[in-house]
């Protein structure tokens, strides 16, 4: 099974000859569907190119604290905050000491201090610089720390010798891995539904019913769960945002189309999130021309109301499944909350209120209450991501 879809990963490289086997890594860590930064030492760019590394990655290679001509500091803090894991390979003698040392002197190593996340070494070096008691002591030090060792393996090593001091494979690297997010991957294996954005309803070939949703908030939704190691099917409405990586998206536009997508990913999924804004009306009649305003003399449309999503999935949920919708209000936010809860069988349902600086449509960030028919939880105005986290976070404990 894949777990690597939509991790972020810093991909450590130091000085040492297997860093040519770190583009192996970097391409199969891509490949499966991380987000990969790459963070290489001054003597890493001896054996291996900033341009391939960042050409793999598709993001620029960080290694100098500071970019020479703009006089840019580039931070660290929020590269260690960002990472779901940091694995540095090739780990050199020189690297893994000032890691077990703290010896801040560059960008891979403050990285390394200010990560939050579970880090990986993969030691390659010369068999004498592996057995030498001072790696020996840095390696024990690492471990005490919390660093897990990727173990180097024996046989012919740069110098021709034969010896312990080969980097793994990165085939195998790559297994460790994801393997690591398997086990800590509290979505893994099961199935996450996510419907985002609006739904146009065509009038003619010209204009529809619409409304302000960017498809943000869902999007963040979908990406979460999949870091969080869900197979994940978005269904979306028209959107400006790329498919969010390691998601399966099924584009769509209105409202009985996101229905049928919906049904039918919904039939094997443990949890679907309705976070699209459906329009509830739709034109009766399409009308398959440009309609003239001086020749056709249109006053009004006639509506019909639309399928209601969610409300169709709460009638055929099976047990076990966790259904949650949105609820966006502009007023008496917590009774209209409860009333769709109850209405739509649904398990939890996720209040924003228009009335909320900062909430809602289009905007990165939203202040949300969680209702359950047992619990209510309000929480601050946070980036759409974090609210993701939140909201993920809650089903998982109901899971
Ligand atoms: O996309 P962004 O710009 O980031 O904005 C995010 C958002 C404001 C769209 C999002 O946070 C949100 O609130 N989505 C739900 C909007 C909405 O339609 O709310 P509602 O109260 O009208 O609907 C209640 C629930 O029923 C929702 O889960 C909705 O998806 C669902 N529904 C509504 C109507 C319908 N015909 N079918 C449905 O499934």
């Amino acid at each position: 099974m894949n777990n690597l879809a939509g991790k972020h990963i810093i991909l450590g490289i130091s000085g040492g000859i297997a860093a040519y086997k770190s583009v192996t890594l970097l391409r199969l860590l891509v490949k499966a569907g991380a987000e990969v930064q790459v963070v290489i030492t001054p003597n890493g760019k001896e054996f291996i190119t900033p341009v391939t590394l960042s050409s793999l990655s598709g993001k620029p290679v960080v290694s100098e604290f500071f970019t020479a001509n703009t006089g840019e500091w580039h931070s660290h803090v929020s590269l260690g905050l960002w990472a779901d894991v940091m694995i540095v390979a090739p780990a050199t003698a020189s690297t893994l000491a000032k890691m077990a040392n703290g010896v801040a002197d560059n960008m891979l190593i403050t990285t390394y201090l200010s990560a939050k996340c579970p880090v990986f070494v993969a030691p390659a070096m010369d068999l004498d610089m592996m057995a030498h008691p001072s790696t020996t002591r840095n390696l024990a030090t690492l471990r005490a720390d919390g660093v897990r060792i990727i173990e180097p393996e024996v046989g012919e090593l740069a110098s021709h010798l034969v010896g312990r001091g080969r980097m793994e494979e990165p085939e195998n690297i790559a297994t460790v891995l994801n393997d690591f997010f398997g086990e800590n991957s509290p979505l893994a294996g099961r199935k996450v539904l996510v419907t985002a954005g609006p739904t146009y309803e065509r009038i003619d070939p010209v204009r529809f019913i619409g409304n302000f949703s960017t498809g943000k908030m869902g999007y963040a939704i979908a990406a979460e769960a999949a870091r969080l190691g869900a197979d994940v099917t978005l269904v979306s409405g028209p959107t400006a945002l790329p498919d969010p990586q390691g998601v399966t998206t099924v584009r769509v536009e209105s409202a009985r189309q996101m229905l049928e997508a919906a049904q039918k990913a919904f039939a094997d999924s443990d949890v679907a999130v309705m976070c699209a804004a459906v329009a509830d009306y739709a034109p009766a009649h399409y009308v398959d021309r440009k309609i003239k305003r001086e020749h056709d003399k249109v006053d009004s449309i006639e509506l019909v109301r639309n399928p209601d999503i969610a409300a169709t999935l709460g009638a055929t949920k099976r047990p076990g499944q966790i259904l949650v919708g949105f609820a966006l209000e502009t007023d008496n936010g917590e009774s209209n909350a409860r009333e769709k809860l109850s209405r739509k069988n649904l398990d939890m349902i996720v209040l924003n209120s228009l009335a909320d600086k900062g909430a809602g449509f289009g905007t990165d960030t939203n202040k949300v209450t969680i209702i359950t028919r047992s619990s209510e939880e309000i929480f601050p105005l946070k980036s759409k991501q974090d609210v993701a986290a939140d909201i993920l976070n809650r089903i998982i404990k109901d899971l």
